[in-house]
């Protein structure tokens, strides 16, 4: 069994009652909205983040059919998030379907985006807890000024390991980050165990957006889910061309800049196919994984204060996995 399939069987029973919560998240008054937000939804997914949330309230003692509920949360904001981000990527697939700007066209997609974000919130709201809810609007915040930097930093060729850093922190670290902090927030467990969760889930995130990026130079987009070498053609220059660039001479990183138009359109598809196999080859992907793993490792770390416990076990499994998964 792949290792994608492996953490699916596992929590199935978990990922089954996180479904059926979801599932009564895309009720609408307006038909279309239920349509668009029932095709991002309900289309797939591993449920990672949400899945985090309920390990995390389990390892703090809480009693998990409790947590379902509020583990919708970290979906659906993860959800509106992918439908404004797909917009800004002119993307046609998401997880191996067409995406839903390709379908309904951006205006319908931004406007469902908003829509889940709401409802994220309306959920959150029921607990009346004031520092899950601080949590987590801080949470959206710094996604949305994560993507912001990641835009403005399109086709730019001088980008350095520092700034890409800060986008991968801001645009998907600190989700993560949030679905396990907050499993020890509503438990009540107090600030230590809060923090260390919060940093377990945030190099955990990391990791996760390096793998990403990584993917998009080796995967296969059938396995994928959405076209590979995406991130070079919409401009986004990730960790391994950052480590490509570094070690080119000047004249050559000269060269290839003026062939990039910041259109994101190559000049020809030689190119580009230049430029994947600089990436391919140089041990770029290498020192990627390798910085990936590094991160899976702090993150296990930050769980050492917790005695071990199943829940402990899944975690630190669910950690691991994500330098193994394929999509
Ligand atoms: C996907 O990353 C996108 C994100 C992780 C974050 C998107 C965040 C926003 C659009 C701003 C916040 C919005 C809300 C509603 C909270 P990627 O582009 O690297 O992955 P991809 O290759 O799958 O597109
Ligand atoms: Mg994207």
């Amino acid at each position: 069994m792949n290792p994608d399939q492996a953490i699916l069987n596992k929590h199935r029973l978990h990922l089954e009652e996180i479904e059926a919560e979801l599932a009564l998240s895309v009720g609408s008054r307006v038909a279309k909205i239920e349509e668009i937000s029932r095709h991002t939804l309900l289309g797939g997914g591993k449920r990672l983040r949400p899945l985090l949330f309920v390990l995390s309230c389990g390892l703090l003692g809480s009693r998990v059919q409790e947590c379902y509920r509020l583990a919708g949360i970290f979906e659906i904001i993860h959800a509106a998030s992918l439908l404004h981000d797909d917009v800004l990527d002119n993307a046609e697939t998401r997880r191996s379907r067409p995406s839903a700007n390709r379908l309904w066209g951006n205006h319908a997609a931004v406007l469902v985006g908003d829509f889940l974000y709401s409802k994220a919130f309306a959920v959150a709201f029921e607990t009346g807890h004031r520092p899950f809810l601080q949590r987590l609007t801080e949470t959206t915040t710094r996604m949305a000024e994560g993507q912001v930097l990641e835009l403005e930093h399109t086709f730019d060729w001088d980008i350095g390991k520092e700034a890409y850093l800060e986008i991968v922190k801001a645009k998907t670290a600190v989700l993560i980050s949030a679905a396990c902090e907050c499993g020890a927030i509503l438990s009540g467990a107090g600030e230590t165990a809060e923090s260390a969760l919060a940093q377990f889930g945030f190099h955990m995130g990391v990791a996760f957006q390096l793998m990403d990026d990584l993917l998009d130079y080796t995967a296969e987009e059938k396995v994928f889910g959405k076209p590979v070498v995406k991130d070079l053609r919409e401009g986004k220059i990730t960790l391994p061309l950052i480590y490509a660039l570094a070690d080119l001479e000047e004249a050559d990183r000269a060269a290839l800049r003026t062939r990039l138009t910041p259109e994101g359109a190559f000049p020809s598809e030689a190119d580009f196919l230049q430029v994947l196999e600089m990436v391919r080859t140089g041990g770029c992907l290498e020192r990627v994984r390798e910085e990936a793993s590094e991160s899976v490792e702090r993150a296990a770390g930050c769980l050492a204060i917790f005695p071990d416990s199943p829940a402990k076990r899944d975690l630190l499994q669910m950690n691991r996995y994500i330098l193994d998964r394929s999509y």
